[in-house]
């Protein structure tokens, strides 16, 4: 099988732990490096936290780049109460066996674009680093094939009633990134929002078993009880494992639109980084906002079989 080469750009929260995961356990991706950007939690926790999850994994030949520690317009946006204080929940994973690359997000993400030309790009988080890199080195561009996004909302938001986390945390860079004309896929908060499972639903998946698959239900539990303490139910979304499934399997997706996206830089307007079809400051994208539950499950389900450690 000619498998598909992926670079991973996240702000290692919880569910960007599952999206690792799930690329690791793919039989189809070759993960080729991750970048790390501050969002769902600080930088250096980020880093922590992707170094500790490819040790546990069995996977620290995989290289690792640190990269930006803020937005370019710094804000009060956080999510510490999805994520907890370290990003991962109340999971403690050990980071002593993985060092970071000498190089940092935006020359680590240009070396491994160079030795692989036409590698697929996933980013789970801010697009901080992306935008720095493409400024730097705008043939960048022509290097990467396919960029798959998580990041946006057509309907209601999730950190606003207009804007989702990714894009709201740093308005600018997804701005200039769109503008940048690559060819883009985005998998947006509505896509995230038409797939709530139950917790009934979520015992289904039978993750239990496998190291792995506790590391799954211990990291979800956090969320699970965050859901609780807001909706009085123990609800779950999958947004960053959600992306990672539209790269295994594009066949995931079952709705998307072509359009100009454009994101709402004015810092007067309460619609600050949402994402609006043909608004300017932006460019065309295609808009994932509908994936297929069972295909996603099954490649979740894959997670329980990383390392097999016990
Ligand atoms: O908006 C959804 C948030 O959860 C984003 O940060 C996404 O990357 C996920 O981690
Ligand atoms: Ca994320």
């Amino acid at each position: 099988m000619q498998k598909k080469t992926v670079f991973i750009d996240t702000d290692c929260g919880i569910d960007d732990a599952v999206a690792i995961m799930m690329a690791l356990a793919a039989p189809e991706l070759e993960v080729a490096g991750i970048s790390c950007v501050a969002g769902n939690t600080s930088l250096d926790n980020v880093v922590n936290n992707v170094c500790g999850l490819l040790s546990f994994s069995g996977r620290t030949d995989v290289p690792v780049f640190k990269g930006a520690a803020f937005p370019f317009v710094r804000n009060e946006i956080r999510s510490d109460n999805i994520h907890g204080a370290s990003g991962l929940g109340n999971v403690k994973l050990d980071a002593s066996a993985k060092s970071i690359d000498a190089l940092n997000a935006v020359d680590g993400l240009l070396k491994t674009a160079e030795e692989n030309r036409g590698m697929t790009l996933v980013t789970l988080g801010p697009l901080t680093n992306i935008a720095i890199a493409l400024n730097l080195y705008p043939q960048l561009k022509d290097l990467l094939g396919e960029i798959v996004m998580m990041g946006g909302a057509i309907g209601p938001g999730n950190v606003t009633p207009h804007a989702e986390f990714n894009f709201a945390y740093d308005p600018e860079a997804i701005a200039f990134c769109l503008s940048a004309g690559l060819p883009v896929s985005i998998l947006t908060w509505d896509a995230v929002m038409d797939m709530i499972y139950t917790e009934e639903e979520f015992d289904a998946l039978d993750m239990g078993g496998t190291a792995a698959g506790q590391l799954f239900l211990d990291l979800q539990s956090f969320y699970m009880d965050y859901k609780e303490s807001v909706y009085g139910k123990r609800l779950i979304s999958f947004p960053d494992p959600l992306a990672m499934a539209c790269v295994i399997d594009p066949s995931s997706v079952t709705e998307s639109e072509k359009m100009n996206l454009g994101i709402i830089l004015d810092q007067s307007d309460a619609r600050r980084g949402a994402s609006v079809k043909d608004e300017k400051f932006g460019g065309y994208a295609d808009v994932i906002t509908k994936c297929d539950i069972d295909k996603f499950s099954a490649l979740l389900k894959r997670i329980k079989y990383i390392g097999q450690k016990g």
